[in-house]
């Protein structure tokens, strides 16, 4: 339906025109879209009215001086009408902003750009959003005092984005419940290499700095979402089925990192045997030096390290690209899904490689005294700032386990596989997954998990 073949009632084009006070132009009349999606943890991430398709990144950086310079072309569509929508972005400074190739308006308060285009757009309508903007991309501190978002190493940066991050080096629909596709193009000076997700389609020089194409074709979340700036040493290789691998690793770092890197293989080929097959068109990883950020986090496609990890860490956050990369939480208060699952493969690796099983982890922490363990039940974070402690992780693997003590393992391996089958490149939350568990188990009675386990305060009264 084009927007002058849709006919809005009188009576609403009246209160349209009085709330907006647009001029009448015969098109849609919309309102405007809502600066954040209702998360109870991230109240102004992502925006209302409308869902991304595609982002075209195209970034220009150099470290010296620490300066972006960035386009983003934003495909969406609109799920209502509207005459203004927002997108997230923190620092840095707006120099353009079209829709649909015409000049909008806009303005920032906070992390919210809200764009209001020349037309309103109608339901249904897929548009075309062009920001270009510059600066100094920020560094972003969380509640719980990590640190995010543009992170400068000393030889580049590396742009991060969990939980809330991009907004730091992009502009989008920054929550987990709106995926997309990718294509981020990156010009840095020559001799420095620049990293993302997905695959590198093209790499060209001009004028003393080079510029590669990375392309990622399965749908993403802004979280996942990554660029490594620097100078790596970079190796391909392949995986099961033949699955490009590419690792990029910071020449101080290479030796250290040789021995684990080269286990990707067999690991991902483990993880398929118990989870499933892998996602996505390529693997692989990014090792840099240790910085103040100091985390690992589970990039699409290719997780980022500080330093070389411990087989475990590689383990973990190979298994995200099965849960919550390929099926990401809907919500970051379904935390857990990602968390407790990446820990529970761990806890698998170690039961076949020799280690202790799945349920000697379990009971050591069940009889152990790390009381933070029992602080909030894992589907229930106590507030933003706690949503990656220790009950999200471990009590969540915990959950697991107590679903695998009920159905026993073949069922259980059905439903840790089925359940990346059934949301692959989609979203889910903690009810998606008990209403599976359900239905695949039908004569299994979950309510004393769902409610000790899951939902409960305090330490269950059963191990
Ligand atoms: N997701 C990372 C992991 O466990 C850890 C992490 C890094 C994290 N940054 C975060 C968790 C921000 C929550 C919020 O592999
Ligand atoms: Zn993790």
């Amino acid at each position: 339906m084009s927007r002058s073949e849709r006919l809005v009632p009188a009576a609403a084009a009246l209160l349209a025109l009085a709330l907006t006070g647009t001029a009448c132009d015969g098109g849609v009349r919309g309102t405007p879209g809502g600066s954040g999606v209702r998360d109870p943890y991230f109240p102004q991430a992502g925006n209302g009215g409308y869902d991304v398709t595609h982002y075209a990144l195209t970034l220009d950086y150099t470290p010296k001086g620490r300066h972006l310079t960035g386009r983003a072309v934003i495909t969406a569509q609109a799920t209502q009408d509207l005459s203004a929508f927002d997108l997230d972005l923190a620092g840095l400074r707006v120099d353009a902003v079209t829709v649909e190739g015409k000049d909008a308006r806009w303005n920032r308060a906070g992390q919210e750009l809200t764009v209001r285009p020349r037309d309103d757009l109608s339901k249904g309508e897929t548009f075309r959003v062009t920001v270009d903007y510059s600066g100094t991309p920020r560094t972003l501190t969380d509640p719980d005092d990590s640190e995010e978002g543009w992170l400068p190493t000393a030889d580049g940066a590396l742009g991060l984005g969990e939980p809330v991050g991009s907004m730091a080096w992009f502009p989008s629909d920054n929550h987990p419940s709106d995926k997309a596709t990718y294509d981020i193009a990156i010009t840095v000076p020559k001799g420095l290499q620049a990293v993302s997700n997905g695959e590198l389609t093209d790499q060209s020089d001009k004028d003393g700095r080079t510029t590669y194409h990375w392309h990622s074709g399965r749908p993403m979340a802004s979280y996942l979402a990554m660029v490594a700036v620097g100078h790596y040493t970079i190796k391909r290789s392949t995986g099961p089925h033949g699955l490009p691998l590419l690792t990029a690793v910071d020449p101080t770092q290479a030796e250290a990192s040789a021995g684990v890197l080269a286990k990707i293989p067999e690991i991902l080929d483990w993880e398929e045997l118990n989870f499933g097959p892998y996602p996505f068109s390529s693997a692989g990883a990014i090792v840099d030096r240790p910085h103040d950020a100091g985390y690992a986090l589970e990039t699409q496609n290719r997780p980022v390290f500080p330093g070389p990890p411990a087989i475990s860490t590689l383990v973990h956050e190979l298994a995200h690209e099965w849960y919550g990369d390929s099926v990401t939480p809907t919500s970051w208060r379904d935390m857990w899904l990602n968390e407790g699952f990446a820990t529970y493969a761990e806890w698998l690796w170690a039961e076949d490689h020799g280690g202790p099983n799945a349920q000697k982890q379990f009971t050591d922490l069940y009889d152990g005294d790390d009381e933070a363990i029992w602080a909030f039940p894992p589907a229930r974070p106590s507030s933003a700032a706690h949503i990656s402690d220790s009950p999200v992780y471990e009590r969540g693997a915990m959950v697991l386990q107590k679903i695998r003590q009920k159905v026993g393992d073949d069922t259980f391996y059905d439903i840790i596989q089925g359940w990346a089958a059934a949301h692959r490149y989609g979203g889910a939350s903690t009810d998606d997954f008990t209403a599976y568990v359900e239905k695949k188990a039908p004569d299994h009675d979950f309510g004393e998990i769902w409610q000790d386990w899951l939902y409960g305060d305090g330490k269950p009264a059963h191990p």
